[in-house]
């Protein structure tokens, strides 16, 4: 799977929106020029890589904490992260999407003309659809190798609203307060510092606009987290055991884009509704809902409103329905949402 010939005429006009960047290393304000991201604050020079601004820049988190950045960024870079076989046309893209609930009601409950932004896209398929709707997304992520496959798809099907940038998520390049949605799903718990990673993304939200962070939850991963075990420890044998991978429908690629995300990670940590009700806190974002919904026998409905706020719940009815995921996490890889909302009437956060 690699990315094809450039169609630069589908791409977004990156000049147009230079007021929304920002240098990651001095927060200073960007030039956009023919070759190059400029800073004109430090001066530094970020290349513009077949269309990619690379505007990546590494933690400089010292001695002390442990980095899995590069780790992280070469295990993509080997296998971007999802797979595109499905796809040849934005109907067949937009149809899939729509099949899974979430993506559906995403696209079906948020307005066009807003601006969006990915935090560690992968290969964009959520951004590519997301864009569709006359929305203006930017597709950010470490990995170059999968921004280039959600950049081909884009240019080939002239999605010129959806931008792909080369970002470190903990250095932002983009000014604080610029979206109405930032989406980060199933990455923090790629990174050192899964908190840490969560304010540095908050800080991109305006007031009044939501976060959605996907993670892998503490019980829901179980039943994988034993499944590993049992594949090392067989040589990969008992592979069917995972839905996933006996599915007869599903491509050789993207089975073993599966297969390596879910078994073969360098990095992965597990968290739960009660621990990021505590990041919400820490950030001042306004808890809005869970998926799981964190009250038992509150369903999520065909039709949930997703910005609708409820109740976070009490902490036995949470571990109530967390426990529920031991059981339900093992068909989707043990994920659970939160979906927050910087209060209105906030100022908008600074660098
Ligand atoms: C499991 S993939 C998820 C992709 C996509 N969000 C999805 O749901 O299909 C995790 C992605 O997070 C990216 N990532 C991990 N750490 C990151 C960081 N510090 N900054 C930006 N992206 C990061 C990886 O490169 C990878 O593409
Ligand atoms: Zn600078």
């Amino acid at each position: 799977m690699v990315a094809g010939p450039r169609d630069p005429k589908g791409a977004m006009d990156f000049r147009a929106r230079s007021e929304l960047f920002a240098c990651p290393r001095c927060s200073a304000s960007i030039a956009v020029e023919d070759a190059a991201f400029r800073c004109l604050g430090c001066g530094h020079a970020y290349p513009i890589e077949d269309g990619i601004p690379a505007l990546f820049c590494p933690n400089e988190w010292g001695e002390g904490k442990d980095d899995v950045t590069d780790r992280v960024r070469s295990f993509y870079e080997e296998t971007p992260f999802p797979n595109y076989d499905d796809f040849d046309s934005v109907a067949s893209l937009a149809a899939k999407a729509r099949g899974g609930r979430f993506a559906r009601l995403l696209d079906e409950q948020l307005p066009p003309n807003i601006r969006i932004i990915e935090c560690g896209s992968g290969t964009a398929q959520l951004s590519n659809f997301l864009s569709l709707a006359n929305r203006t997304v930017f597709a950010t992520d470490l990995c170059m190798n999968s921004l280039r496959i959600g950049r081909d798809f884009a240019e080939r099907h002239g999605l010129d609203r959806v931008g792909f940038v080369q970002m470190n998520l903990f250095r932002p390049a983009f000014r604080p307060g610029s979206f109405h949605l930032v989406v980060s799903n199933g990455v923090l718990h790629h990174t050192s510092d899964p908190f840490g990673a969560f304010r540095s993304i908050s800080g991109l939200v305006k007031p009044g606009g939501y976060v959605l962070v996907g993670l892998y939850h503490r019980y829901g991963r179980l039943v994988t987290d034993a499944r590993r075990v049992l594949f090392r420890l067989s040589g990969d044998r008992f592979q069917w055991l995972d839905p996933n991978l006996r599915r007869e429908s599903t491509s050789a690629a993207k089975k073993r884009a599966w297969f390596a995300d879910q078994y073969q990670h360098p990095h992965e940590s597990k968290h739960t509704i009660g621990e990021v009700l505590g990041w919400l806190d820490a950030v001042g974002l306004r808890f809005v809902k869970s998926i799981p919904i964190s009250r038992p026998f509150r369903t999520f409905a065909d039709d949930e409103r997703l910005f609708a706020p409820e109740p976070p719940g009490n902490a036995l009815e949470r571990t109530l329905v967390e426990l529920g995921m031991i059981t339900s996490g093992s068909r989707e890889g043990g994920f659970f949402i939160v979906i927050a909302q910087r209060p209105p009437e906030t100022p908008a956060p600074s660098a």
